[in-house]
């Protein structure tokens, strides 16, 4: 097992509990006989949760697994997941609550009622069937976090069709890719945003992304609708390209919500694999609702009357679409939203944007909280945080010392935290505290939720010992868990179910379990890295960069970053001669921008060491283990597989 285990000593030793207030237990979302009614009738448990939704028709059928690994939740049932997430709470007299509060990063600020925001996706929604977009259609989404990408998804979930949507910072050549793979007919974008205090261009972008590419094939996009949202200089494609703001105004902001089948597709959400090609995660109505809307309750304790929660997570992320759009919405919260980054254009930005709104409930990634804690505790002193009362973690092990420093400097020294395991492909959260129940520990993820069941295992599907490292497996299916892999069923299948049989997932991830059964994640055990709590993979950024016509070879590992988790070390052969420092240095910086612009800023290598050779096993396999010893710094460790022992010797003097 290959597990990157960068805090393991810190944890080993960890020993703070904090159980929560009583006051907190006391008026909690989630008490304890929530575990012991999903164990005494699961079915029956998800059953009671998704009869929290509006079912146009009732399901009879709660889960068929008869065919595994291919899952079917509550597929009788029928209904509308933008309904779901807007007009019955305007029904029930909710309509002058506020959904959004969006905060843009040059200080323009709107607030969207319920009503409001059901009024613009109705809009929407007849714009889309408009330009011909029905039940099952592909829309690729490439949009920066503005009130629209939250508006264009409910549209798209509204009609029944299926959104993909593209992280803004993703590149042409990224965008063409997804667009190909989910064959998409519409793209939805915007002129630019705001990022570190400069407008950016997203339209040039989709337009390079759609033009012919070198053999002349082109894309079945039929309509881009552009959002005026910098009001950069844009090109216009006549017939192609049309204005949001144009078509939005003469649309009809009557829409009835019509019933769909409860494993209509919902959307399509592409993440790294250990392969170069991205896959397209597929997931559907009625089971992802159910979970999304469930644990964003009872794992964050929304009293949604009264709370105002903060997801800083961007929609191109499934954060954004589990913890920004769907469970948010599907449970009538108040939410606010910011689209630039946190230090801009001071360092306590997101300290002020908690202070203005009054956030009650924050989730964030750890990478963010240790740059703060670098940046030190008098920023955010600075403002008043006291509205505070639940913090939430997601993306990577959050080490016991960001966790306090969260707990005691952001929260005041009272708050929750929450850090929450999942995945893009499980669709909500699986492993979290519930806060007033668990006696939380810093840097654990603790217990599954309840209704989720797994196992930690070794490479025989054993249950392994307490504290003994091993495989993460989720043993039953789950609501939000993904129907599958775009277009690929076998990919699917081989990917997830064939480690531990059909019917046993495979997360990717090590993890441990202590002698309380409490749950610690060791990373990944795959050539997934984890940066900034963002997932790449080694092979999508090897192979960028052999695509370079400067380089023979490359091999690529996460090295452990004090701030961002992993980061991006790539280890490249040239063909030319860069053996001289000036020229290795110039070949290292051209091949970053280029991954950057390949990729997307966040593929982008730490660094880049020209080397003249790779460590090989006899076989051929490159030796990423050691390639991270060099990275890291560390003595390096067994080189006896190699097929030449003297190459790591050599690597080492190159690097240093
Ligand atoms: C990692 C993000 C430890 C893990 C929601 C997983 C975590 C991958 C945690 C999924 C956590 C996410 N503790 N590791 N609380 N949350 N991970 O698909 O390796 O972007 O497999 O989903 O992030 O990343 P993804």
């Amino acid at each position: 097992m290959t597990a990157t285990t960068p805090h393991i000593d810190n944890l080993l030793h960890e020993s703070r509990r904090f159980p929560p207030s009583d006051a907190f237990a006391e008026s909690a979302v989630a008490t304890s006989d929530l575990y012991e009614r999903a164990a005494a009738d699961r079915e029956g448990f998800w059953a009671a949760q998704a009869n929290a939704l509006h079912w146009h028709t009732p399901f009879t059928r709660v889960l068929d697994w008869s065919n595994p690994p291919f899952a079917r939740w509550f597929d009788d049932g029928e209904l509308n997941v933008a309904y779901n997430c807007l007009d019955r709470h305007v029904e029930a007299g909710l309509g002058d609550r506020i959904a959004v509060h969006w905060e843009g990063e040059p200080g323009d600020s709107r607030s969207i009622s319920y009503a409001e925001l059901t009024a613009e996706v109705k809009k929407a929604a007849n714009l889309l069937t408009a330009l011909g977009v029905g039940q099952g259609d592909r829309v690729a989404i490439y949009l920066p976090l503005i009130p629209e990408a939250i508006i264009s998804m409910l549209a798209v979930a509204r009609i029944g069709a299926i959104h993909s949507v593209v992280f803004g910072g993703f590149s042409a050549e990224s965008l063409r890719a997804r667009i190909d793979d989910a064959d998409a007919k519409l793209v939805i974008t915007a002129d630019g945003g705001y990022r570190k205090g400069r407008a950016f261009p997203l339209k040039p972008t989709v337009d390079a992304a759609l033009a012919p590419d070198a053999d002349g094939a082109t894309t079945n996009v039929e309509h881009v609708l552009v959002v005026e949202r910098t009001k950069g200089e844009v090109q216009w494609h006549e017939g192609r390209d049309l204005w949001w703001h144009d078509e939005i105004a003469v649309a009809s902001a009557e829409h009835v919500a019509k019933p769909f089948p409860a494993e209509n597709p919902l959307f399509i959400l592409y993440t790294s694999g250990t392969t170069g090609k991205p896959k397209g995660i597929l997931h559907t109505s009625g089971g992802y609702l159910t979970q999304a809307a469930f644990t964003h309750k009872n794992v964050f304790d929304l009293h949604p009357e009264s709370d105002v929660y903060w997801s800083t997570a961007d929609v191109g992320w499934i954060t954004g679409h589990s913890y920004v759009v769907y469970g948010p919405l599907a449970n009538g919260a108040t939410e606010v939203i910011y689209e630039g980054t946190p230090d801009t254009p001071h360092p306590g930005r997101w300290w002020e944007i908690v202070q203005k709104y009054r956030v009650s409930i924050l989730y964030a990634a750890p990478t963010a909280i240790r740059t703060f804690m670098k940046l030190g505790r008098q920023i955010p002193q600075q403002f008043d945080l006291s509205s505070l009362r639940l913090l939430g973690s997601v993306g990577e092990p959050i080490n016991p010392e960001a966790w306090v420093w969260y707990r005691e400097v952001i929260g005041g020294g009272l708050t929750p935290v929450v850090d929450t395991w999942w995945q893009t492909e499980t669709g909500a959260i699986m492993i979290s505290a519930l806060p007033g129940v668990t006696t939380l520990k810093p840097g654990s993820a603790q217990v599954p939720v309840p209704g989720i069941e797994l196992d930690v295992v070794d490479e025989r599907f054993r249950s392994t010992p307490a504290d003994e490292g091993g495989l993460l497996v989720i043993t039953q299916p789950w609501p939000s868990m993904l129907r599958g892999i775009w277009g690929d069923p076998e990919r699917f299948k081989e990917t997830y179910w064939s480690t531990f049989g059909p019917t046993t997932y495979f997360a990717g991830d090590g993890a441990r379990r202590d002698k309380d059964g409490d749950i610690w994640l060791l990373g990944r055990v795959d050539d997934v890295m984890n940066v900034s709590g963002h997932r790449l993979s080694t092979a999508e950024i090897e192979s960028s960069l052999v695509s370079h016509p400067m380089v023979a070879e490359a091999a690529v590992v996460g090295a452990s970053d004090e701030t961002t988790g992993q980061a991006v070390v790539a280890f490249v052969i040239t063909k030319a001669s860069h053996a001289d420092a000036a020229a290795a240095e110039d070949a290292a910086a051209t091949l970053r921008a280029h991954v950057a612009q390949q990729i997307g800023a966040i593929a982008r290598p730490r660094q880049v060491f020209i080397v003249n050779e790779l460590p090989k096993t006899r076989s051929g396999k490159i030796m990423r283990r050691l390639l991270r010893d060099v990275a890291e710094g560390r003595e390096i460790g067994d080189t006896t597989t190699l097929a030449d022992t003297h190459v790591m010797s050599i690597i080492a003097t190159t690097v240093r």
